[in-house]
């Protein structure tokens, strides 16, 4: 597989010509139409819209055929021939659904991570589709949001890391019958930090925030190459993202130079008159594209308004002209106007092969997470004579697709029991029984038979609970306030513990889930996450062995909503829970809760393996550095378990005092290292200096001299400690 990108930047200059040449044919409602996405249900004379070239884009169809009809109509029925772009949500794989991006997050491993997107990019190319609606680049905090699974979880460094290596797969060279594909990171911006964790709820960041948390994962997707964006339905402090200024061309087009596609998310301009920021679809329209927005998905604003705005002087036609162009700019770099349609035979040639299915299963494998391993319960021996297999998901054939599974089929899914037959032997007795419906109320769980688990449990060897959440409780519009185990889950595994038998939990879910009582009571827990079609395989090898755990979380799991959002960059505040010194009447006023604990139940970076790893003997190799330089920092990591592993060892960094105020720990690198039972190797970092600088006072991006604190170690919260100074020039 080649990893090599598609360069959107490099523009040959000849397309320049074509573009200024087409152009100059175009009608001003030509124009608009360039600038308009619709989907299916947009309206019934859609054909006709396509005919007279009102239409630029088309999103979420229906397989090579239908797209190669509607391409007819663009190519052969309009006056001008432009092509239509094809826009569909690819988020975790196409047909070969691998695990949600949240759960590919934690292998940690960006060049698979970018693997996994090459696949679901020649799976959707082929079918017609040019324009891929992912990575969702979102940093998030707030488990309650849904749309937690779709992105890279709560840091930055890392989401960055992920943004470019899903941009670069997405954007491969050499894509089948030389079709391109382009990205869309999104959703620009903030969208992640809703207010409560409620979908497309208000966002109020500062703008230190905006751009010291939130946006620098779009530019790392921007750097990677990606030449679309997807504007936010959310507003921020005020002005919703798809009529925002300050974001579509202060930061895209002045501060980074940017010149790609922006747009709006599904019908947000319309959605301008329910934020009460535009008194009709006019105004919206008028609004919209004066911040910036190029094109209108669902297009209730810009076919219906813009020529008119432009008519009545409202909107200069040069400002339509610079939309028009790059969205021609796009359709010819994508070689759309060379070959508009795709075979409908490449589909059953490079879908689902053999190849990919492997890739699935690897990604579903390095994605789960070890969070307990008491007595060293699992892997499980290949001698238990009898298992339980209980709970609603575990032999679910759907909802392990996650929540956003392009065409992905149930009858594709290994569910646990599928996965266990599979690498059990014969005369291992499996005992599976559901217990209970996964959500719902009493009439779902009308079936519930607790009973015939605990039977099960108290006959076997070892209980195996298969838990956690459907699909449909994780993604867009999906927050839940309550993240325990829905329905009746948490009675049916209280049931089961009782027996006393040994228990081992697998967690499905879309999003961290929160889980006190399981983490005190039972001694293994493997987080799955929704880990797509190779999920039942990759669980019984890491269950049985076959594969040792290497899954590092992306995302704090709390104690309780209550600490909601819980994240280790967190800023330390005047009164932090562990500082000495005086404080106002007594050691209780500090920032920490009554009645919980301050800390997550488990920390980000945080995930167990089959063997320990020790770290020892930290050296900063460049005590003081320049601001031009590079920190060298190294630690010993040790394999002193009794098998082979691969440890994911982490570099932190704390500027201890700043022009304005800094987080208690920064990521700044990462390495996945496999070692051998008692191998050890010196695991070195060199952290570009330029890089751990912050949008100060005067919001501008400064690297301040002063003393840094760096940590080497498993995860946020533990590691070996050092200093550096970074010199005044
Ligand atoms: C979602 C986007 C998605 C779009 C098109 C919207 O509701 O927020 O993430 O790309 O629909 O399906």
């Amino acid at each position: 597989m080649s990893s090599v990108s598609f360069d959107f930047n490099a523009l040959a200059p000849e397309i320049e010509v074509r573009v200024e040449a087409l152009l100059a044919q175009m009608t001003l409602e030509e124009k608009v139409g360039q600038l308009f996405q619709a989907n299916l249900r947009w309206r019934d004379d859609l054909d006709d819209w396509i005919r007279q070239g009102h239409v630029g884009s088309l999103l979420s169809l229906n397989g090579a055929e239908q797209i190669n009809r509607f391409q007819r109509l663009a190519v052969e029925e309009s006056r001008l021939g432009i092509p239509l772009i094809i826009g569909f949500d690819v988020i975790h794989g196409f047909r070969t659904i691998f695990p949600i991006p949240v759960a590919e997050a934690c292998t940690w491993d960006p060049a698979l991570v970018e693997q996994a997107a090459r696949v679901a990019a020649v799976e959707a190319c082929v079918e017609g589709i040019d324009w891929i609606f992912a990575p969702m680049v979102d940093i998030a905090r707030d488990p309650r949001w849904g749309r937690i699974a779709e992105g890279a979880g709560e840091d930055v460094f890392l989401g960055s890391a992920m943004a470019q290596a899903r941009v670069r797969g997405f954007q491969s060279a050499n894509l089948p019958g030389g079709r391109r594909i382009v990205a869309c990171p999104k959703h620009y911006a903030a969208y992640g930090a809703a207010e409560a964790g409620k979908d497309y709820n208000t966002v109020d960041v500062s703008e230190r925030s905006l751009r010291d948390t939130y946006l620098p994962p779009f530019k790392a997707a921007f750097d990677a190459g990606a030449a679309t964006v997807m504007s936010a339905f959310n507003e921020i402090a005020g002005v919703p993202a798809s009529a925002n200024a300050f974001l579509l061309k202060t930061i895209l087009r002045e501060t980074w130079n940017w010149d790609g596609v922006v747009l709006s998310d599904f019908d947000a301009l319309g959605e301008l008159l329910h934020h009460g920021f535009a008194a009709d679809h006019r105004e919206a329209a008028l609004r919209g594209f004066l911040a910036g927005v190029d094109m209108d998905m669902m297009g209730n604003a810009y076919p219906f308004h813009l020529a008119n705005l432009v008519r009545e002087g409202l909107v200069e036609e040069a400002q339509i002209d610079g939309a028009v162009r790059r969205v021609l700019r796009l359709k010819f770099a994508l070689g759309l106007f060379e070959q508009p349609y795709t075979d409908p035979a490449l589909a059953a040639q490079v879908q689902f092969t053999e190849e990919h299915r492997a890739l699935a299963l690897e990604v579903a494998q390095k994605s789960m997470v070890l969070l307990k391993n008491e007595g060293n319960l699992l892997p499980l021996g290949a001698g238990l004579k009898t298992i339980a297999l209980i709970g609603p998901l575990a032999d679910d054939h759907h909802n392990p697709l996650g929540c956003w599974h392009g065409r992905g089929r149930d009858a594709d899914v290994e569910s646990v029991l599928d996965g266990l037959r599979a690498v059990l032997p014969e005369e291992t007795i499996l005992l599976h029984v559901p217990g209970c419906a996964i959500e719902g109320d009493a009439a779902a769980h009308a079936d519930a038979d607790f009973d015939a688990a605990v039977s099960a449990a108290l006959v076997a060897d070892v209980a195996v609970l298969v838990l956690g959440e459907a699909e449909m409780q994780s993604g867009e519009a999906h927050s839940r306030a309550h993240l325990d185990l829905p329905g009746r889950q948490q009675e049916l595994l209280e049931a089961v513990a009782a027996t006393g038998k040994p228990v081992v939990v697998v967690l499905m879910a879309g999003r961290p889930l929160v889980i006190p009582w399981m983490v005190e009571h039972v001694p293994a827990i493997l987080m799955a996450w929704h880990g797509g079609i190779r999920s039942g395989q990759a669980i019984a090898d890491i269950l049985f062995g076959a594969v040792n755990p290497s899954g590092r979380l992306v995302v704090s799991f709390p104690r309780s909503e209550g600490q909601i959002p819980v994240y280790y960059g967190r800023k330390s505040t005047g009164r932090p829970a562990d500082s000495e010194g005086v404080i106002q009447f007594d050691r209780r006023h500090r920032s920490v809760y009554l009645d919980e604990a301050s800390t997550p139940q488990f920390p980000f970076g945080y995930g167990l393996s089959y063997t320990d790893f020790s770290y020892s003997d930290l050296q900063v190799e460049t005590p003081e550095v320049t601001l031009d330089g590079g920190v060298v920092v190294s630690a010993e990591v040790a394999n002193t378990g009794g098998c082979a592993g691969v440890e994911t060892v982490q570099c932190y960094v704390r500027d201890l005092v700043g022009n304005v105020t800094r987080p208690v720990k920064e990521l700044k690198g990462f390495q996945r290292i496999a070692l051998e039972a008692g191998e050890r190797r010196r695991v070195r970092f060199e952290i570009p200096v330029r890089s751990l600088g912050f949008h100060n006072l005067e919001m501008r991006y400064i690297v301040e001299p002063g003393d840094f604190r760096v940590w080497i170690g498993p995860n946020a919260a533990e590691g070996l400690q050092g200093e550096f100074v970074i010199k005044t020039p």
